[in-house]
């Protein structure tokens, strides 16, 4: 038997409302941006096009996200089986798309906000803390095409709205919130976060820079309506942080890696925890041609930023990357659409991600030193092909491996002295991958029976981590066998 972890340390599961709901046209949800998303290895291909034009065709494409898992149906089955493991809180995102099907409405949708509020009390019923993400990769399609998404000051406004509403909602049973899901990862893919893409702006940086400064103004904003209706309630960012190694001691590629630290892990977290812009920041957009006044904020909103910073940190962790500057030799890393050069020291998943447990540690050291705040992981995990018996058994002990060397992982960087909350798995059932709409790069404790073309029988199966994982929140991470 190992250590336990922290008394009250938040055991649980992270999923999104897109990823898994399905019903895109039911109870008077609107159309969201994963809504357009063709399914399949070419779905990033298909968006950086171009002539994407944010329609369905359904002539051509197949649209994994309109059904999901059928959660939408199977939500209180679901919850239950996340208690029978033991469950202490659960990660889910409420659809912008189901309160406000067009992002633009003065008034929310009935029927939208009822689900979520039996959602909420079907975790609470089971005793598991609810942890809501206010928007993840899921932007009312209204908003890009009519408004032409976060660069847009526009979507301030309507964001604040929405956040009003759903804060005002949930408050008495939510007590942990998170505003922009991996904020940060515009850096790679503006399209999942900002709504932008080749089609629409988000080639030119100039761009991702003002939606980043919008989005910020809009965090700020939800943590002023939070904290003035309940001082209590916690309300984090949420960044995607892929650890990041020179490939060598060459200073060159130590600067290199600084840079890219700068700006793909700790940019947008700066501004969010710190409550202002970081000293590279000139520099940072003069690599782009960028002035910093070609960039429109008022003093009124850096204001905001100053007074109204986050919580805690969420953040997910997948991957570490290298940086090498010097050679064109060498082969590179694709994972999670990030590049990099290949690591010799580490395997990687059937997606190509390098696996690095020990990055994870690193990253709890590097983010507790440079803000001093709770860290919260609420994204981690491995996107398999799992293979099913003919009981629907999944031996996923490859899955076990992962995750009990990543739960390792925690406990020493705990001991090193980082303040971590806890550690919500990705995808803890099954559902449709955000890369590549996939349905076949499986991330659960819970097998769904359903191929790339959502077709099955929808029938959930426990797989052999279900088990594990149960027996590990049981012991507070003491036992990891
Ligand atoms: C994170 C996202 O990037 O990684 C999730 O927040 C996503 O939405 C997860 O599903 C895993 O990525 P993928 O592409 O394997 O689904």
């Amino acid at each position: 038997m190992g250590k336990e972890f922290p008394k009250d340390f938040l055991w649980g599961g992270a999923t999104a409302a897109n990823q898994l709901e399905g019903a895109y046209q039911e109870g008077g949800k609107g159309l969201s941006l994963p809504d357009v998303l063709p399914g399949g290895k070419e779905r990033m291909d298909v968006v950086n096009s171009p002539d994407f034009d944010f329609k369905v065709h359904e002539d051509k494409y197949f649209y994994p996200n309109h059904i999901g898992i059928d959660h939408y149906h199977h939500f209180k089955e679901d919850i239950a089986l996340f208690a029978e493991m033991g469950f202490k809180c659960y990660r889910f995102s409420i659809a912008w798309s189901r309160i406000f099907p067009n992002g633009d409405e003065e008034q929310p949708n009935e029927a939208g906000l009822k689900f979520y509020d039996e959602m909420i009390d079907e975790c609470i019923k089971h005793h598991i803390e609810p942890v809501v993400t206010i928007s993840h990769y899921e932007l009312p399609l209204n908003l890009i095409t009519k408004y032409g998404s976060w660069k847009s000051k526009k979507l301030i406004e309507f964001f604040e709205r929405y956040a009003q509403v759903v804060l005002n909602r949930y408050h008495d049973r939510v007590k942990y919130w998170m505003t922009f899901n991996e904020i940060n990862s515009a850096a790679h893919f503006p399209i999942m976060s900002q709504g932008l893409t080749n089609a629409n702006g988000g080639a030119d940086k100039k761009n991702i820079y003002q939606a980043w400064h919008n989005q910020f103004v809009a965090s700020s904003k939800a943590v002023k309506i939070g904290h003035e209706i309940d001082p209590n309630l916690q309300i984090g960012c949420m960044i995607l942080y892929a650890t990041t190694y020179s490939y060598d001691s060459n200073p060159v590629n130590q600067m290199a890696a600084l840079k890219a630290n700068q700006e793909n892990n700790f940019f947008c977290a700066d501004v969010q925890v710190r409550g202002h812009y970081p000293a590279y920041t000139k520099s940072l957009l003069a690599k782009y041609n960028i002035k910093p006044e070609d960039i429109d904020y008022t003093q009124e909103e850096l204001d905001l930023l100053a007074k109204y910073p986050v919580d805690y940190i969420g953040f997910s962790y997948y991957m570490s990357t290298v940086e090498e500057v010097t050679r064109n030799d060498l082969n590179s890393s694709k994972g999670n659409l990030i590049g990099g050069v290949t690591n010799p020291f580490l395997k990687s998943s059937d997606w190509g991600w390098q696996i690095d447990p020990e990055g994870l540690r690193i990253a709890l050291n590097e983010l507790s030193d440079r803000y001093q705040k709770p860290l919260f992981i609420v994204e981690n995990g491995l996107g398999a092909f799992d293979k099913p018996d003919d009981n629907h058994y999944v031996a996923d002990d490859y899955r076990i491996d992962y995750l009990r060397e990543h739960i390792k992982a925690i406990s020493e960087a705990i001991d090193d002295g980082a303040d971590v909350m806890g550690y919500t798995p990705w995808g803890c059932i099954d559902l449709v991958s955000a890369s590549t709409g996939e349905m076949s790069k499986r991330y659960g404790f819970i097998y769904v029976d359903e191929d790339d073309h959502c077709e099955g029988t929808f029938k959930r199966y426990k797989k052999q981590s279900f088990d594990w994982y149960k027996k590990v929140i049981a012991s507070n991470g003491a036992d990891l066998d």
